[in-house]
């Protein structure tokens, strides 16, 4: 017997206009490396998240280790990170000969907790020595607590980096202060970037007023994650929520930092008419080819938002009954994306365990992954300091991520839930 097509957990969607773009590279022969789709894929990507700046460069990896590089990461500095992430978020810092040290998770979204990052701030702070960078993750498509973060960072004057790898297109919602929401002319932007990260007040920034208001009396406006750090980095690989195959953009608001980016991107080649080379440089710019690509996909962005979050609805709509089951919670200061729709499984409630749902998942042919094993479980990391490190290990123990793609039919997400609903005896 012939098995049902096979349901991924998160697949490339192109749209309509990406191949046009790719034809534009072809027949204008920008084939590689850089070229005018380039150019116009940051700029576009620029004015999507509302970012001033951005490289577009070969992985979101690439962008992070450029990051930790600009950040001024010399060996044996430590750099504060998520322990509840993937690795690309920590291999850079060891590229670099920095020391990861690992904070947990909050969890009403579960990304990085404030209290722990302040908790470990002021340890480091006590002892004379404090980190060379933050780098706060956006896991599955939702904002951290951007603005309890950037603050410690700023207090401490330690870089703040965004990992905003899983997120592009989350929104994260601020008061309007309407005096300051203009951009042109904005004096406070230059002292804020000499600290850790920008007032998320300091920039424009796009109303958004559609959204649910809990409780507050002022209109208010969301920006996207990325770019209220120092740098913020987005990946474009082949599972995230738009992808150019592979790729990564690195943002920020210091032109001077973007530069320099570029310059390192592309083999740090000095001005001159032969090769000549005063730094280290990287093969890390992203293909003219690709970037069209890009291009093409950035049009459907919202579009892609709205389908997984229709998947979320659906998959919470028909597991409302089911004992033991958690949503991974939206946080009230944002609006997640629901890149991958990710449950707890409580097996004392739902009879069986994360794995056992996993496995029958996989029997039928649909893929379904554990929640990302924190960094400070990974024996690689494990001589690795770290505050905290239970609720992350407890989401990892109870956490699956559920077929989440843009492109999934309904058919195949009642698959998914036939399949959940099954094991659960129901
Ligand atoms: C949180 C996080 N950070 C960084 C990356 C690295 O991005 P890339 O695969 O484009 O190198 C990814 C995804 O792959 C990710 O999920």
């Amino acid at each position: 017997m012939s098995k049902s097509p096979r349901i991924y957990l998160s697949s490339p969607h192109m749209g309509t206009d990406e191949f046009e773009f790719v034809r534009e590279a072809f027949a204008t022969n920008w084939i590689a490396p850089l070229g005018p789709q380039v150019d116009a894929f940051e700029q576009e990507f620029c004015a999507v998240v509302g970012s001033r700046h951005a490289a577009a460069l070969s992985s979101g990896t690439a962008a992070l280790h450029l990051a930790l590089k600009l950040a001024g990461l010399k060996p044996g500095a430590e750099v504060f990170c998520s322990t509840l992430t993937f690795s690309a978020s920590v291999n850079p810092i060891v590229y670099e000969g920095g020391r990861p040290v690992f904070i947990d998770s909050e969890r009403l979204s579960w990304n990085m907790d404030p209290s722990l990052l302040e908790a470990a701030l002021a340890s480091r702070a006590a002892g004379g020595i404090l980190p060379a960078a933050v780098i706060l993750v956006h896991l599955y498509g939702q904002c951290a607590n951007i603005a309890a973060v950037a603050e410690l960072c700023e207090r401490y004057g330690v870089v703040l980096i965004e990992d905003a790898a899983e997120a592009l297109g989350a929104r994260y919602f601020t008061a309007a202060q309407a005096p300051q929401l203009s951009i042109a002319g904005d004096q406070s932007l230059g002292a804020a970037q000499a600290g850790g990260s920008r007032s998320p007040r300091s920039r424009e920034l796009v109303t958004d007023n559609q959204e649910p208001i809990t409780g507050a009396p002022t209109p208010r406006v969301s920006i996207s994650p990325g770019t209220i750090g120092r740098m913020g980095i987005f990946s474009f690989n082949g599972n995230k929520i738009i992808t150019t195959s592979g790729g990564g953009m690195l943002v920020s608001e210091d032109e001077t930092l973007i530069r320099k980016a570029r310059f390192l991107a592309t083999q740090a080649r000095d001005p001159a008419p032969h090769y000549e080379h005063s730094e280290i440089g990287y093969n890390y710019r992203m293909s003219n080819v690709l970037a069209g690509i890009g291009r093409g996909q950035l049009r459907v962005l919202e579009a892609r938002v709205e389908a997984r979050r229709r998947n979320c609805a659906f998959y919470q709509q028909a597991f409302s009954d089911l004992p033991g089951i958690e949503f991974m919670p939206e946080a009230p200061w944002g609006r997640s994306t629901r890149w991958l729709t990710c449950i707890l499984i409580d097996p004392a409630r739902f009879g069986f365990d994360r794995e056992a749902v996993r496995m029958a998942l996989a029997a039928e042919n649909i893929e379904a992954r554990p929640v990302w094993k924190p960094m400070h479980r990974q024996p690689v990391f494990a001589h690795c300091d770290r505050f905290g490190g239970d609720v992350a290990e407890d989401l990892f123990n109870r956490g699956l991520c559920l077929p989440s793609g843009s492109n999934l039919a309904e058919a195949d997400l009642a698959r998914v839930v036939d399949v959940v609903r099954r094991v659960g005896g129901l």
